[in-house]
């Protein structure tokens, strides 16, 4: 009993759980979890062998080969959990899901970014905290979070529609939309309609009153990363105290592309839909990838968001006839997305005050986040 008081008093101050530095505190978690893969003697070969195959665009080859995996983790997890958490904290929509209940579905995650990044953000997301701060709602500091968090809601939504009129019309997508029917050729965006799209699913999912602020991340990969995930989610549980009451895991291992009724049933009960560094992947194969997105899109329930990241850079570019736009482009017609927030171009840069085994990365890259309506 005395046990449960103090964790409940140690989870309700992220200070006590990340010490000075949040950031530091992430990496640690990655490293820790990562260690096996440090230890391995090929681990510089195999990491060069990782990047010529994303010189090549074979993801494939990167990723299918189990020995790669752990090593492709502890280098490129680090900085991206880094990046995912701050950007959860800087979109408070974003926080909102994490206050639970509520099932975020993460596809192409099984390198564990998401994981570390989003569960750390968590710690923030506290909901007891939450609940007290709304007692003293009179309280000078409890005041100003609510007016940030107001000011911060309309920047979000600023300056979309404008920009979506103009390009709509550059790319001739007013009619964007996807065809669920898979003989169809949906390889140029024109063939893409909405109007096409399978009902849309306006699912409301029964939220259970037992655990009521449990966040359930589920991970969805390809490839079987469960010797990764496994002892990264027993790290991420005991450095960032979450327990089962808050924190769920779930996998689900399948090619995304393959459009599994599984996949569509578990976009349908999320509240959050994230493709991180993923999209530009899958558009190796456009015609199956605009399928995915019309079945996804449409499968959402009305009010879950969509939170998209990816290069800002070339690997995100999408060849349509002669032409060439940026993967969100098609995201951004789809009539029944808002689009939340905007970004086409962002860093987020390692503090170099932290360390880790390897180099950091900095990150450029586009960010959206999109409201199914
Ligand atoms: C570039 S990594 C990004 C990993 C992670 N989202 C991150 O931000 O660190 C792409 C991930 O997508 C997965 N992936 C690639 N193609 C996929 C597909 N068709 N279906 C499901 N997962 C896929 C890979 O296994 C890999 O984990």
């Amino acid at each position: 009993m005395e046990d449960k008081k103090k964790a409940a008093a140690i989870v309700n101050d992220p200070r006590k759980v990340f010490g000075r530095s949040p950031d530091q505190h992430i990496l640690n978690v990655v490293r820790e979890s990562c260690q096996e893969a440090f230890n391995l003697p090929s681990f510089n070969t195999t990491l060069q062998t990782i990047k010529s195959h994303f010189f090549d665009r074979n993801y494939d080859a990167v990723f299918q080969n189990p020995e790669h995996l752990p090593v492709y983790s502890a280098r490129y997890a680090p900085s991206r959990a880094l990046c995912y958490y701050h950007l959860f904290m800087e979109h408070p929509v974003l926080m909102k899901t994490l206050e639970g209940p509520s099932t975020i579905l993460c596809i192409g995650s099984g390198a564990g970014s998401e994981l570390v990044g989003i569960s750390a953000a968590m710690v923030h997301a506290n909901p007891v905290i939450k609940a007290k701060k709304v007692k003293k709602a009179s309280t000078k500091a409890g005041k100003g979070e609510a007016e940030e968090m107001t000011k911060d809601d309309t920047k979000d939504t600023k300056d979309t529609n404008g920009a979506e009129e103009n390009t709509t019309a550059t790319l001739g997508m007013e009619n964007l939309a996807v065809s669920t029917e898979p003989n169809q050729d949906s390889a140029s965006p024109t063939a893409v309609s909405e109007t096409t799209q399978a009902p849309t699913t306006k699912t409301k999912v029964k939220k259970s009153k037992v655990n009521k602020h449990q966040v359930t991340i589920v991970m969805q990969d390809y490839v079987d990363w469960s010797p990764i995930l496994e002892p990264m989610e027993a790290v991420v549980r005991s450095r960032m105290l979450l327990g089962p009451e808050r924190l769920q895991c779930e996998t689900e291992i399948g090619n995304v592309l393959d459009l599994s009724e599984g996949l569509l049933e578990r976009v349908a009960k999320a509240d959050l839909i994230t493709f991180m560094f993923v999209l530009n992947e899958l558009f190796q194969d456009k015609k199956r990838t605009m399928l995915l997105v019309a079945k996804i899109v449409a499968a959402m329930p009305s009010g879950a968001h969509m939170l998209v990241a990816d290069s800002a850079g070339s690997f995100s570019n999408l060849k349509v006839g002669e032409r060439t736009y940026m993967v969100y482009m098609l995201l951004d017609h789809l009539k029944s997305l808002e689009i939340v927030y905007q970004d086409d171009a962002t860093w987020y840069r390692c503090p170099p005050s932290l360390t880790y085994p390897l180099k950091l990365e900095n990150m450029r890259h586009f960010v959206r986040i999109y409201k199914k309506l």
